[in-house]
Order: structure tokens, then C-alpha cells, then sequence
């Protein structure tokens, strides 16, 4: 089956109540009872898959791990309460005290927070580098950063700045028994399928583009080995407690239903909006894998069908060690995109990561981020405009 067919119908349509309803109900509760200890000693004894406890899993969500994975191509899924959720379960699942994790220089803050502060407390050694160097310089990098690591952790489009690593050849460079996680929030399945460009794990903040309309938090983490399962689900995730609730898991479902058209739209909105400020005289430097003039473009037509719909950008001239940026200024004055964190809803969000999501990073402190939503394009060129006429 096709994408758009899979996204709505998933494996099968699962009947809840008998009722035949088209949508599937929200099955909210905490807990599932058993007709008698028989009963409940064969599921405990993993003898037949009744549900126990919404903490390890629940119809709703597993309507939706279902789908994601078929998405993504992987074996098994598992949903968390939020994106870093699924990270940190998973990341705490792999590693032990003494292990060497390597990630990508640029990511999400709060990424960038859990490897560089707190699994180094967990005796977790954690190193971060441009990994595009890794292929793009000789091999001798490559024998000396790439050895001995057990993890390699990366966004790719990468937030903010969208750069972009070859997947297929950070999996040469770095060897078989390395273990490759890729954020794909900002690709999703539609645009991008890690799995099939060599690495293990994908990671979802279903935040994002999957729940596509800004009204609930989520995680997913789609795994290539089915034998993972029962180790990150069972042994991490429910002991963790960072499961998913039925209503969001319910919510997901229902924005995967869209997704690939949604996306389509982030993207053609996208790619008209980054041509717009590439050609404007106050706009300096564009950062969006679509455009020829981006310096990862080749990759990400490589690996990816489209190009997101995520933008960054900053303004000529910006950056005079003054403090007082022109940045700030246009921001403020943009009507139509808000001033969020958080991307991948129905409406345009802007923000300053330097400032907001990327807090004591190395981060210019004079990108502006756009997160592009779905309204008519040509309305959102005029509000940028009207705030570019502005500084
Ligand atoms: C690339 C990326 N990964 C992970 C996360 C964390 O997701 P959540 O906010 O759902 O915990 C975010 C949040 O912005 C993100 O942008």
C-alpha cells in the first residue's frame, strides 16, 4: 500500500467495541481487568496479548505505533509522552556508564542539554562534532573520532540551521556495529526514511508534524530490530513512566490521517518562501535544503523526496556587534507568523533560537527560525513583507 493509504488505514482497521465506528474510540483508561487470575497469570506469563496497564501499552496507542512504523519502515514503534521522552528512554535504554556517545554539533536545546549535561553525570562520555566532517574529510577523521563509539545521535535536517548528514555515509564512515539514532521530526516519513538509509532508530517529536496542529504532546521512538521491543517498551519506557496518553495517541492518529498532504503544503509554501528571501536585498544568508545556493542541497536531494518546511534565515547586515540586531525588530512586527517555539503546526511560527530554543548554544545569536505553516502563501510573503519594509 501507498503512504497516503497507509497513514489512514494503518495495518488494519482495528474493531474496538463492535460498534463499527469509523473512528476509533479513545480507550482511556489506566487499567484493563481480567475475568479471573488464570486469566491474568497467561498475560503476565506472556501467553496472549491482553492489555494490562495504559503505562505499557493501549489500543490507542498501538493504533498508532502500528502506523508509524509501517510509515518508516521499521519493525516495531514505541509512543512516549513527549519527543524528549522518547529520546532520553531510548538514549538511557543503549547506553551504560563508560559507553561513548557522538552526536551531530547542532541540535534541538533540550537534546543538546540531556547529552552534554546530564548523561555525562551517568558516566556517559559524549562528544559532539560536524559529522558531515567525517565523509567530507579523508579517513583518517574517520579512524580517530569514529572508533570505539557505541551511539551516533543526530537531527538531519538538524535544528535550526538544516544542515544536513548523508546518512548512508555515516553508517560506511562509522562501521555495522555502531548504533545510528536520526531525529527525523523535521523530514517525518514522508520526506525521509532513515531506516532505509542505514540507521537503526528513529525518533519523532509527534509534536510536530505528526500531531500537525499544535494541541498535543508526543513522542515516538520506530526501532529496525523487532527483538528491541520488549527491552525499551517493558524495560525502560514503562519503568520510566514516560508512556503516552490514549487522548494524545488518539490525536496523532488523526493528524498522521493528513500528514502527507500537509507536508506537501509545508513544503511547496516552503520552497516559494526561501526563494522570496533569498532574492530580498535585506536578507543576507537563507538556510533552507531546497535552495541550489545551500550548501547541503545535493544531500538532501539525495535522501530526501522534498525539502520541509522549516526555514532559517538572517538579515544583511546583521550581526555589527551592536546588540541591537534588526532581527529582533522584524520579528516583532510580523502579524500572520507568531512568535512559538515548538514547528510543524497549521500556523506559521517564528522565533530567534539564539534567544528561545537554543538558550546558551552556539547558535548566531541573529537567525530567525520560521516554522512555515499551511496558510496561502502569498499571504505570508506579504506579512514578511510588510516586516522586512519595516527595518
Ligand atoms: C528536532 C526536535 N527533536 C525533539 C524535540 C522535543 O520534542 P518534544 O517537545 O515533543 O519533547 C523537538 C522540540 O522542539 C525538536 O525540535
Amino acid at each position: 500500500m501507498k503512504t497516503k493509504t497507509l497513514s489512514i488505514h494503518g495495518k488494519h482497521h482495528k474493531k474496538y467495541s463492535g460498534n463499527k465506528e469509523l473512528a476509533s474510540p479513545i480507550n482511556q483508561t489506566a487499567t484493563f481487568y481480567f475475568d479471573s487470575i488464570e486469566e491474568a497469570e497467561q498475560t503476565f506469563e506472556c501467553k496472549n496479548e491482553q492489555y494490562v496497564y495504559t503505562r505499557g501499552r493501549n489500543p490507542n496507542l498501538e493504533e498508532l505505533e502500528d502506523k508509524i512504523s509501517l510509515l518508516e519502515e521499521g519493525s516495531f514503534a514505541v509512543s512516549f509522552s513527549s519527543g524528549m521522552g522518547a529520546i532520553a528512554t531510548l538514549l538511557m535504554s543503549l547506553l551504560k556508564s563508560g559507553d561513548k556517545l557522538l552526536t551531530h554539533n547542532i541540535l534541538y536545546g533540550s537534546s543538546h542539554n540531556l547529552i552534554s549535561k546530564i548523561l555525562p553525570d551517568y558516566g556517559i562520555e559524549t562528544n559532539m562534532m560536524d559529522l558531515r566532517d567525517l565523509y567530507n574529510n579523508n579517513s583518517d577523521t574517520v579512524g580517530k573520532r569514529g572508533a570505539g563509539y557505541k551511539v551516533v545521535y543526530l537531527e538531519t535536517p538538524a535544528n535550526p540551521t538544516l544542515d544536513i548528514v548523508d546518512i548512508r555515509e555515516l553508517r560506511r564512515v562509522m562501521g555495522e556495529d555502531v548504533v545510528i539514532i536520526v531525529d527525523n521530526t523535521f523530514a517525518t516519513p514522508i520526506l525521509q526514511q532513515p531506516l532505509l538509509l542505514g540507521a537503526d532508530f528513529v525518533v519523532h517529536s509527534a509534536t510536530k508534524y505528526i500531531g500537525g496542529h499544535g494541541d498535543a504532546i508526543g513522542g515516538l521512538v520506530v526501532g529496525k530490530n523487532k527483538d528491541f521491543e520488549a527491552t525499551l517498551r517493558f524495560g525502560y519506557m514503562c519503568e520510566f513512566g514516560t508512556a503516552m496518553a490514549p487522548f494524545n495517541a488518539w490525536l496523532f492518529n488523526r493528524g498522521l490521517k493528513t500528514l502527507e498532504y500537509r507536508m506537501k503544503g509545508h513544503c511547496q509554501n516552503a520552497i516559494f518562501i526561501a526563494k522570496y528571501l533569498e532574492t530580498h536585498f535585506k536578507v543576507g544568508k537563507v538556510y533552507y535544503p531546497g535552495l541550489s545556493s545551500f550548501e547541503d542541497h545535493n544531500i538532501a536531494k539525495k535522501q530526501m523526496k522534498y525539502f520541509g518546511g522549516m526555514i532559517s534565515f538572517e538579515l544583511e547586515g546583521d550581526g555589527n556587534g551592536t546588540g541591537d540586531y534588526k532581527a529582533i525588530k522584524l520579528v516583532d512586527n510580523l502579524k500572520l507568523f507568531k512568535i512559538a517555539v515548538s514547528l510543524g503546526d497549521t500556523e506559521s511560527l517564528v522565533e530567534i533560537p539564539a534567544i528561545m530554543t537554543h538558550r546558551g548554544q552556539d547558535i548566531s545569536p541573529t537567525l530567525i527560525r520560521l516554522s512555515i505553516g499551511l496558510e496561502d502563501v502569498e499571504d505570508l510573503i506579504e506579512d514578511l513583507a510588510q516586516a522586512l519594509e519595516t527595518i
